[in-house]
């Protein structure tokens, strides 16, 4: 059953040969190692290195093994190494000898490189579009809150204020980002390895741009070496997708303080909350808190990859066998977080009335009462002071700028008229900044055009 039992006098110890098989993670990718080597004997017999006949003998006893994985008629078993061992010996058992030259001008360290590519390629092709349909739920919940106003922070201090579609629109900006970064990775990662042989190329005429070609690849690799023992790309996948959850870890912080019982800026629904099991009245963020917890799980598998990577002499090691799991384990938490979140999104209620009655407490408008000075020829860091002393003796009667009378705003500085009220007000302080990027209406408007084409809607 073995690939290379050759050269070997005694049965591999039981031990060894769990300790060093794959096929419990790397039957994950069966489909792609039956396609990689449907695409091989193609090129084989157009290079004559097979026949026509032996080409299709392979290619239908491979098409007929994917076809009985896939309905559940073929079990995977773990007596093989891994899932290239498995095939080859299904094929052989199926087909018989001319199975065996399947494996003409091909060494299991390229073939492993060409699966790993052809399954990461898949996987982040559909991250891209989970990664839509969370923007197009943003998209949908920040065109129907140009409107809604809400307290911007910093350092969780009420700052100054801006609106719901506003702060949503920071977050499509970074999954923006998330999806031109999976471009600009399978950019670089897709050329194909195969027929570069265990790391020397092979001595048979290969046509390796036709491989490449037939597998939808932008071109051969230029070194073979170097093809069986980069792991650049998933290195490059693990960082953008730890990437990802940074951002969708911040979002669900966020989430998690709109929904204390302090805040209740927003409702999460109860399909996408969790109850306790001694508290009656509690509905907990949990689905915001897993996402934020996995987080660490996601950048865990990065850090382990690059130190898997470092030290490892050229070409290949086994322990590159490691990128496997941890890689698969990423992107599956990361594309289940991607859905759950956008989910919850989905059906978030949103408490437009006490967003934005937050928005008018805590002297979100203080800068806008200092511009209002400066306008009237008042230096910057004289307004500042002034309307420093403002809030201050707003502090002392628990009011807020807009609740004091103009004589009060005149005993502190005569500069102040009646249009005072007006110039702090919550629609002018928002709608006033029109800036490219700013919360005002018209800046939103503009923005959210741009975002409509982005997403083709
Ligand atoms: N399971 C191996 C891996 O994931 C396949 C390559 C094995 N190559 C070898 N020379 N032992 O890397």
């Amino acid at each position: 059953m073995k690939l290379w039992g050759g050269r070997f006098t005694k049965e591999t110890n039981k031990l060894v040969h769990n300790f060093n098989a794959s096929i419990s993670f790397d039957q994950k990718f069966y489909k792609q190692d039956i396609d990689g080597s449907i695409a091989h004997v193609t090129m084989l017999a157009k290079q004559g290195i097979l026949t026509n006949t032996e080409k299709d003998t392979i290619v239908s006893g491979l098409n007929n093994i994917k076809t009985d994985i896939e309905t559940g008629k073929l079990l995977i078993d773990s007596t093989h190494e891994d899932i290239h061992s498995f095939v080859e010996a299904h094929l052989i058992e199926r087909i018989g000898d001319t199975g065996k030259k399947l494996h003409t001008g091909r060494s299991r360290n390229d073939q492993v490189a060409l699966d790993m590519k052809l399954y990461t390629r898949e996987e982040l092709l559909e991250m891209k579009d989970l990664l839509n349909t969370l923007l197009k739920t943003l998209y949908n919940i920040m065109e129907h809150n140009i409107d809604t106003f809400m307290p911007g922070f910093t350092h969780l201090q009420k700052a100054q204020p801006i609106t719901l579609a506003h702060h949503i629109g920071a977050y499509f900006e970074m999954f923006k980002r998330d999806q031109s970064r999976l471009d600009d990775i399978y950019k670089r990662m897709n050329y194909s390895p195969i027929g570069s042989g265990a790391l020397a190329g092979t001595t048979y005429p290969l046509d390796r741009e036709y491989t490449a070609s037939l597998l939808h690849f932008d071109g051969p690799t230029l070194n073979s070496m170097d093809s069986v023992a980069d792991r650049d790309y998933l290195i490059e996948l693990l960082n953008a997708l730890s990437t990802i959850m940074m951002h969708l870890s911040r979002f669900s912080e966020e989430i998690i303080i709109w929904n204390s019982n302090e805040y209740q800026f927003i409702e999460i629904d109860d399909a996408y909350s969790t109850g306790s099991s001694i508290m009656p009245q509690k509905k907990n963020p949990d689905i915001a808190e897993l996402i934020r917890g996995k987080t660490g799980r996601v950048y865990g598998s990065l850090v382990s990859l690059l130190t898997t990577m470092k030290g490892l002499p050229l070409a290949y090691n086994k322990d590159m066998q490691e990128d496997k799991e941890l890689t698969f384990d990423a992107i599956d938490t990361v594309k289940g977080c991607i859905v759950l979140f956008t989910g919850m999104m989905d059906t978030m209620k949103f408490n437009k009335t006490i967003m934005e009655s937050s928005a008018k407490n805590g002297f979100t408008n203080a800068t806008d009462a200092a511009d209002y000075l400066v306008n009237h020829g008042v230096a910057f860091r004289d307004a500042h002071g002034i309307v420093g002393r403002l809030v201050l003796y707003c502090i002392e009667k628990d009011i807020s700028l807009d609740d004091m009378t103009l004589e009060e705003f005149k005993a502190i500085s005569p500069v102040f008229e009646d249009d005072i009220y007006e110039s702090i007000s919550l629609d002018t302080c928002v709608n006033k900044r029109n800036t490219i990027g700013a919360p005002g209406k018209d800046a939103m408007e503009k923005v959210l055009k741009i975002y409509k084409e982005y997403l083709n809607i």
